[in-house]
């Protein structure tokens, strides 16, 4: 065979990453480059789409070049993206539309607040799985549509083109102004508010909701398809898969039966549910979203448990407090005090996602005395990941009406040993992480692979599952207990901050 490789390109949060991975699903190289983090004003974050496109015309032929390879010996590119970052821009030209407004951007609350509270939010909810929040896409549209003068009418003749960063880089790679192709799929598609979860086609009903145009959205394709080859940066390569990065994850970690989960610690974390074939509707704060659709096979549906901000947190405890130069070293910070000091910190930077869905709430730290060091704002840090986990884990048992026996965890806070126990003492079951650290990269390849052959079938995949550590609970019940309902009061301060 002379195609060796499927190339991944995980277009994330902070850094874009591109990897090529062979047969046995081994990562052969990597290549990454980060962009930067804009915070305009309180509340506002956003990434300029061109640098992505830059850093992914840089180090996919690098990680080629790595490799020791050539465009003709990759297989297929999957890609997983940053889900419901919201990016608008012009078909003739290429240029974006001002800067990608990101998934954390708070900037819609007051027209999500009115909607949410008119009686369609909850038909909303019901066909698209998700409820009216600042999280989705749909209100970020209307908001560039409201604020740049002379845009809806552009939109409307189908001068500009809107899509979420797996249809940015699949147009730029398929040959941007000159013919690009404007899809996504049908995992990206879920989390718009635009899309109904049942038919997977936008919806007429929701786009003149949102005062959306018809013109401006992109084809709704299967996650694993041959959407087109690229005619730019690797040119030859035929672009075969693309999924929302959890959904990858989930992909990724193989749990493509109904019952299996994972959760996935990046910038935030995201606690994905396989349920099947049927969408099931949560009634305790979790999202219904699609985990993938393989060729024109059924959809297969997933619950999810989405936390705004956990290795973001740690982010800001470097950069913005400056407390530790580099990420892990939040570990060793944490190690040097023996508890949190009676400190908690809730980071709800971007409001509260699930279960909770109140993009009012602004982060507390509570518990402050002359005691408290650096070392237990560090475990204050790291426990409100725990926290968090427990509190979606919580909800997906109480939805499924399943306890959950054991957690498969990957992304970049698993390497975290002082977390990983906090979690399993926190959920009282093992936690237990696959060998493959890179499960986005390797699910969208896996993706990517199947579509073209390149692997044979799901089972396949399997068999490339292997655990490289595991964690169980050992912390005493009634301090668990003492300690949830601490956190659980310091949640309820964080809500009603702003009038
Ligand atoms: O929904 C947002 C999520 O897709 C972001 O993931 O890993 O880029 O922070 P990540």
């Amino acid at each position: 065979m002379t195609e060796r490789y499927v190339m991944a390109i995980d277009q994330g949060t902070t850094s874009t990453r591109c990897i090529l991975f062979d047969h046995s699903g081994r990562l052969v190289s990597v290549t990454q480059r980060e962009h930067k983090q804009h915070f305009p004003r309180p509340g506002w974050v956003e990434h300029d789409a061109m640098e992505i496109w830059r850093n992914v015309e840089r180090i996919a032929p690098e990680a080629i070049a790595q490799a020791g390879a050539t465009p003709d010996q990759v297989a297929a590119i999957g890609i997983a993206n940053q889900r419901e970052t919201t990016l608008l821009w012009d078909r003739r030209t290429g240029e974006p539309i001002g800067r990608a407004i990101v998934w954390q951007d708070t900037r819609t609350d007051a027209l999500v607040e009115e909607m949410a509270a008119e009686p369609f939010a909850e038909e909303i909810h019901r066909r698209c799985g998700i409820p009216v929040a600042t999280y989705f896409s749909a209100p970020r549209i209307r908001w560039f549509l409201d604020n740049t003068p002379d845009l809806r009418e552009r939109a409307e003749r189908g001068d500009v083109l809107f899509g979420t960063m797996e249809s940015w880089l699949i147009w730029n790679l398929t040959g941007g102004p000159d013919g690009g192709r404007h899809l996504t799929d049908v995992t990206n598609a879920s989390r718009t508010l635009l899309m109904d979860l049942a038919t997977l086609a936008w919806d007429d009903e929701l786009l003149a909701y949102f005062g959306v145009p018809r013109a401006m959205l992109p084809e709704i394709w299967p996650s694993t398809a041959v959407y087109g080859t690229a005619t730019r940066v690797v040119p030859g390569v035929r672009i075969a898969a693309a999924l929302g990065d959890q959904q990858a994850a989930l992909f990724g970690q193989t749990s493509f039966a109904p019952g299996e989960a994972k959760c996935t610690y990046g910038t935030g974390s995201f606690l994905l549910l396989n349920t099947g074939t049927e969408p099931v509707v949560s009634t305790h704060g979790l999202l219904t979203t699609v985990g993938y659709q393989i060729g024109d096979e059924p959809a297969v549906y997933a619950l999810e448990g989405s936390i705004a901000i956990t290795g973001a947190l740690v982010q800001w405890f470097r950069d913005g407090l400056g407390l530790i130069a580099t990420a892990p070293e939040i570990e060793t910070l944490a190690r040097t005090v023996d508890d949190n000091g009676g400190c908690y910190i809730v980071p709800a930077f971007s409001g509260l996602f699930a279960p909770h869905w109140r993009s009012e709430a602004r982060g507390i730290i509570v518990g402050l005395t002359s005691y408290i060091t650096k070392g237990h704002l560090a475990r204050a840090v790291l426990e409100a990941t725990g926290w968090q986990t427990r509190e979606v884990v919580d909800a997906m048992n109480a939805d499924s009406g399943i306890a959950l026996k054991s957690l498969k965890v990957d992304g970049g806070m698993t390497a975290d040993n002082l977390l990983m126990q906090f979690i399993a003492d926190v959920l009282d079951v093992p936690v237990v992480r696959p060998m493959a650290a890179e499960t986005v990269s390797l699910g969208a390849a896996y993706a990517a692979g199947l579509a073209v052959g390149y692997w044979p079938d799901l089972e396949g995949l399997r068999r490339n599952w292997h655990r490289a550590g595991q964690w169980l609970p050992a912390m005493d019940p009634g301090h668990r207990e003492t300690e949830y309902d601490n956190w659980r009061r310091a949640v309820e301060r964080t809500f009603d901050w702003i009038r």
